[in-house]
């Protein structure tokens, strides 16, 4: 329950996207948020009030003159206990009133008459024209010289058939975007590294040598990181999950590709200042894979596999020169206290994380223990994103931030 007892007013106006204001209201429910909902008269005719109040299980306010509030002051009361205000879908016109401190309707002078306190989030939605048009754009810098979060666009096919930004972004993304925006931003500016997944070494172009890791982890540090405010790329093996919001993800199937990629990363864009690898590599390779797919033998008897070691990632990255911060992750079956810390200081990293493997793998929870030059500290069982967020603190505090 991510959003537990948070108060969000969603704000709706008027754009196609208002059908995923509806699957978005259940998201922030399913989330532990409250929601209440506040339409402008254009949102109306995309979306009922009687769907919203369904969903939101809150009577709707359309209308500033709405004498249902006790002191007939919507635009003050329904702000003066939120959390957040959330206008998605966030029109092209409604983006220009923000812009001006527009107060025609409630909506708009709610957000006006918002305590300073009260972040206001807006999810731009509108045809890809009227977003590239200059009139927008101004707006826009002005809504972020503001304070006001941008959540989105994206691009992609639009309703009207054209091409390009401006689509809402998913319901599902509204909600890691509004979760992150409650999240400490401990590492704003850094780049991070994440690795994650396990790796796939091939014996023949149909079959290869994985393991059970379901990268469940590894993502979970890159969406942390990513609402702590780091600029992150996620290196990951095959894997059936969802690239966590704001995070760049770039696919490898081997050892050997996630090496290339990672010691790439590091030359590139000016470097990387948190390394944390997650993934569970495979130590070797199937040395004389073959390109062709194997047929049994006539005598029955089975293929010879000959493997090599692949390369160490993490302590190659560790003894780089001029090495980020580095994290290590250590599954093992047994002796988690003595192994962590022996493969803490022969990896040569400053901080090492250790779990125990068969009791985490393909889980939603997790058990950590954090290994460092001072010691141990244990993080007690809890969901993968949850202990995910606490390490990115501890990480964050061993910076000094
Ligand atoms: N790792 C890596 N490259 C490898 C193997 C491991 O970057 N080729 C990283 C993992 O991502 C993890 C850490 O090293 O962060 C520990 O990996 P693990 O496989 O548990 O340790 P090993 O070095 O293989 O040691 P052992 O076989 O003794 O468990």
């Amino acid at each position: 329950m991510d959003l537990a007892g948070k108060k969000i007013v969603l704000g709706l106006t008027g754009g196609i996207a208002c059908y995923k204001a509806a699957e978005f209201t259940r998201a922030l429910i399913k989330a532990g948020a409250s929601v209440q909902v506040v339409m402008t008269a254009a949102a109306t005719h995309f979306i009922t009030p009687v769907t919203m109040q369904g969903l939101s299980g809150k009577t709707v306010f359309t209308d500033q003159w709405d004498a249902r509030i006790g002191n007939n002051m919507p635009h003050i009361d329904l702000t003066r206990d939120a959390d957040a205000i959330v206008i998605a879908p966030c029109s092209a016109d409604f983006i220009f009133k923000l812009a001006h401190g527009a107060c025609d309707d409630l909506l708009s002078t709610l957000c006006v008459a918002r305590p300073a306190t009260v972040p206001l989030l807006a999810a731009p939605a509108m045809n890809v024209e009227m977003w590239q048009n200059p009139a927008t754009q101004r707006n826009l810098t002005q809504l972020q010289a503001d304070g006001i979060q941008l959540l989105g666009p994206d691009a992609g096919e639009q309703a009207c058939g054209e091409v390009g930004m401006g689509r809402m972004l998913e319901a599902d993304q509204l909600l890691e975007e509004v979760i992150a925006s409650f999240q400490p931003k401990l590492l704003k500016g850094k780049r991070v590294l994440v690795t994650a997944g396990p790796t796939f070494e091939p014996i023949d172009p149909v079959r290869g040598i994985t393991n059970l890791s379901s990268g469940k982890m590894g993502y979970a540090v890159a969406r942390a990181a990513y609402e702590a405010g780091a600029e992150v790329t996620l290196v990951s093996g095959p894997t059936a999950l969802t690239t966590p919001y704001g995070v760049r993800r770039i696919s490898i199937q081997t050892a050997q590709q996630m090496h290339d990629i990672v010691m790439a990363q590091m030359a590139a864009h000016g470097g990387t200042d948190i390394f944390v690898a997650v993934a569970a590599v495979a130590d070797w390779r199937v040395a004389n894979a073959s390109s062709q797919k194997l047929k049994k033998n006539a005598d029955g008897s089975a293929p010879q596999l000959v493997f090599e070691q692949n390369p160490d990632i993490l302590a190659t990255v560790a003894a780089l020169p001029k090495a980020p911060y580095c994290v290590g992750f250590a599954a093992e079956s047994e002796n988690l206290l003595q192994y962590g810390e022996a493969k803490r200081i022969r990896k040569n990293v400053p901080l090492l994380v250790g779990n125990i493997g068969h009791d985490t793998f393909g889980k939603d929870d997790n058990q950590l223990v954090l290994f460092d030059a001072g010691g141990h500290t244990e993080l007690a069982r809890a969901g993968k994103q949850e202990l995910a967020r606490q390490l990115i603190a501890a990480i964050a505090a061993r910076l000094g931030k």
